[in-house]
């Protein structure tokens, strides 16, 4: 199937690991340039060698989302060696350490903030200012069904993926009539350094497995599920979809 995503540019961010790793292969290999933007160089360094040793082409560039600067430094990077920005994927994120809501450490909670909302934030604001220049481009959001329904211990990553569903809408309608489209993934739990079954069950004893019974298709999620997503909503195929969050979690939120 052909998404015809040959040639445009893609900036991905947390595309050294996980569901964003998956995303710069899948684009690479549907011919597009990827931008690897990661915080972790030598991991997206990594990614990027793998892009070229398949023939695929990328470029790296360090960048804390969380950083005004290094936003603006991404972007300004994207355009100085590719001259136009199709297709940005906000995709870097962190779990926060787990915990009810009166022991969420305040630091944490506002460290949470600072990358998953701020971070998409300064994301969308810096990419838009060039879509709106070349009157084009799709956005996407990787928030998470903890975007559209609670999640116990977590309750500052659940506010700042609502932040993230709540900007993308917003954003789309802003933006909708200048032809680009905004939409929002939301991941169910899928095995990535970010979700690791072990870990969860180190805090808690069987919690994987309640986790997993609670999603109707009883398994978890591989990163190819998302990058299959995220590769159609990015496509013209997807033309229509704007201002959307779009659940991919084996029926969790049916
Ligand atoms: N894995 C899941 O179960 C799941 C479920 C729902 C949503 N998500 C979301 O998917 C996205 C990707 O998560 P993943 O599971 O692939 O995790 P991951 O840990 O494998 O990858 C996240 C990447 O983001 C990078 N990153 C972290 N902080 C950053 C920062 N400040 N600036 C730039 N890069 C930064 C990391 O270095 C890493 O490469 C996140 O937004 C996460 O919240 C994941």
């Amino acid at each position: 199937m052909s998404f015809g995503l040959e040639h445009k540019v893609v900036l991905i961010t947390g595309a050294a690991s996980g569901i964003g790793k998956a995303a710069s292969m899948a684009f690479a290999e549907n011919g597009a340039k990827v931008v690897v933007a990661d915080v972790n160089e030598s991991q997206g360094l990594s990614v990027v060698n793998e892009i070229l040793g398949a023939g695929g082409e990328a470029i790296f560039v360090k960048c804390d989302v969380s950083n005004a600067e290094d936003v603006q430094n991404m972007v300004d990077t994207t355009m100085l060696t590719y001259e136009t920005l199709d297709v940005a994927i906000n995709n870097a994120g962190i779990g926060g350490a787990p915990g009810r809501t009166i022991d969420i450490d305040h630091k944490e909670f506002t460290r949470v903030m600072d990358i998953n909302c701020t971070g998409v934030f300064y994301c969308m604001q810096a990419e838009l200012k060039e879509m709106v220049k070349q009157k084009s481009g799709v956005i996407i959001n990787t928030a998470s069904i903890a975007g559209l329904r609670g999640l116990p211990n977590s309750l500052h990553y659940v506010a700042s993926k609502h932040a993230v569903v709540g900007m993308t809408k917003t954003a789309a309608m802003e933006y909708a009539r200048q032809n680009i489209r905004i939409n929002a993934l939301c991941p169910v739990f899928t095995v990535t350094p970010l979700f690791n079954p072990e870990a969860m069950d180190q805090f808690k004893e069987g919690l994987s497995d309640k986790l997993k019974s609670g999603i109707p298709m009883k398994r978890f999620s591989t990163p190819q599920e998302m990058a299959d997503a995220m590769l159609w909503l990015a496509s013209d195929k997807a033309s229509f979809v704007t201002g959307h969050a779009l659940p991919v979690d084996g029926g969790l939120t049916a």
